[in-house]
């Protein structure tokens, strides 16, 4: 720790997707004036050093002791990203076990650094370090990678399994009526699976629980979006709720050694440049997930029909490993490569795209997206309306949000296990991208809402946005909390 400077514990869940975001996060909280401890397993921490800037930085890594192998795991298993989903549920009950070690570690901190740190931030999979941090007098708080009102309806399914309580295809939420009606389609796999006799429901439950133990709640979203979801929370768990994003990965963090590019940000850059303001169409579903050939299928045939022009950013389809080449002759119609790029129509990218500096050009118009929360606010800063696509997570409810409440967003698809028409593909982007009432509003909308997401992060004299003030009424109350404790500490002492 730099002498003088508050320490803050930051300790994300272990998958590529919470550390790169939790480190986003640390860069934002040592801009603030403090130190970071930035706490991870072996290879994790390992893997971050390698791409570390070595030099003043004051984010300190730090291992916590963690072996797979005593865990019925894989060798090596550090990060769920890498893993199939039976054994990413393994490795979250193995991470249960990580409660002494990291009582541990917080004792060694105290002792190395002679004071306490102000603030324990943990993963929100990690409901157990409040009692933890609290049992050494240390404030606690929770950081959500993902917005809102995705994660309360995704809390509150899990709690109710309404789902199970009717034969409907529709059903409300009890303990959050405000989110309207849920259709079946918005359930991930393992929700379906749900009950009270399944481990992975078990495991939500007491984790969700342990939450109210918490001294707060950050949320990685902006307040003015996102009030119904911030409100379920502060009602469920009575304690301070707080907005302070958009936190936003760099092109750079989304690229990992693993995700070699094939076409650079110049490139593609050079290539935007070219194209008319407001023609291009951007389709990406995120790193972790793809849908199925016969989806890709009329994907492609819709994108070619349509006459626009689009990036896509395409992965192998279900069934074939995620990160293997992909097969361009085998997943897409006959020439259809060379056609598109005979008529300078598009650029497939394989793997990786610069997805930052693609949504912040003036060309790009549209943006087909899986929901997942950090594309929704590249896109929403942006004002970059959406055509929603959801598939896994809490990504449901984050095209949900994005429909009903914020209202710069049309749905085409759920999930990879309907068939999804080609006509209704183009049919949706022509009712985002041409001249209708209904585009003209979502255009306009994204465009007001891009100035609310800008205002939330806005830190001048006279002017503090919602996640700036959020974000300073946090450390005030966990700095207020730690001299109290120093008070009482040393009145003990004197009598
Ligand atoms: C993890 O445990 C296994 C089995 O006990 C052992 O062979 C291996 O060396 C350990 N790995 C590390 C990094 O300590």
């Amino acid at each position: 720790m730099e002498k003088g400077r508050e320490n803050v514990v930051l300790f994300p869940f272990m998958a590529e997707g919470h550390i790169i975001l939790f480190l986003a996060f640390a860069l934002h909280i040592t801009q603030m004036g403090y130190s970071v401890t930035f706490v991870n397993t072996p290879l994790n921490i390992k893997k971050l050093r390698e791409s570390f800037p070595p030099g003043s930085s004051s984010i300190k890594l730090f291992e916590i002791p963690f072996n797979s192998s005593d865990h019925g795991l894989p060798p090596d298993s550090e990060d769920t990203d890498v893993l199939p989903y039976s054994l990413s549920l393994r490795l979250l009950e193995a991470s249960l076990h990580l409660k002494l070690p990291l009582r541990k570690l917080l004792r060694d901190l105290i002792e190395e650094h002679g004071v306490k740190p102000v603030c324990v931030i943990s993963d929100l999979f990690f409901g157990w370090a409040a009692d933890v941090a609290h049992e050494l007098g240390i404030f606690h708080a929770i950081f959500s990678i993902t917005g809102g009102f995705g994660m309360a309806c995704y809390c509150s399914v899990w709690l109710n399994l309404p789902h199970k309580d009717t034969e409907c295809v529709e059903f409300q939420l009890p303990d959050f009526p405000e989110a309207g009606i849920f259709h079946v389609t918005q359930l991930t796999q393992s929700m379906l699976l749900a009950g009270e006799e399944d481990s992975f429901t078990n495991f939500q439950r007491r984790n969700i629980r342990a939450w109210s133990n918490a001294d707060a709640f950050i949320f990685n979203t902006v307040e003015e979006l996102d009030k119904t979801g911030l409100m379920y929370f502060r009602r469920k768990l009575g304690i301070p709720v707080y907005g302070i994003g958009p936190i936003l990965l760099s092109d750079q963090d989304r690229a990992t050694s693993s995700r070699e590019t094939t076409i650079s940000a110049e490139e593609c850059v050079e290539w935007l440049d070219k194209k008319e303001a407001n023609s291009v169409i951007y389709i990406s579903f995120g790193s972790q997930n793809t849908i199925s050939a016969s989806q890709m299928m009329n994907l492609a045939k819709a994108l070619d029909a349509s006459g626009r022009s689009f990036i896509w950013v395409v992965r192998p389809p279900l069934g074939f490993d995620i990160n293997a080449e992909f097969e361009a002759e085998q997943w897409l119609p006959e020439g259809y490569v060379q056609r598109i790029h005979d008529q300078d129509r598009g650029q497939i990218v394989s793997k990786w795209a610069p997805q930052v500096e693609i949504l912040a050009h003036k060309s790009v118009a549209l943006f087909l997206s899986h929901c997942g929360w950090n594309s929704v606010l590249e896109a929403l800063k942006n004002g970059v309306p959406l055509i929603g696509w959801p598939m896994a997570a809490e990504q449901f409810y984050n095209a949900k949000l994005l429909v009903e409440e914020v209202g710069v967003c049309v749905e085409v698809a759920r999930g990879t296990s309907f068939d999804v028409r080609q006509e209704d593909i183009m049919e949706k982007i022509e009712l985002v991208m041409g001249e209708n009432e209904k585009g003209k509003e979502i255009r306009q909308r994204s465009w007001k809402i891009k100035q609310v997401v800008r205002d939330a992060v806005r830190d001048e004299e006279n002017y503090k946005g919602s996640s700036v003030k959020a974000m300073q009424e946090f450390f005030t109350t966990a700095l207020l909390k730690k001299e109290q404790a120093v008070g009482t500490a040393s009145s003990g002492i004197n009598q």
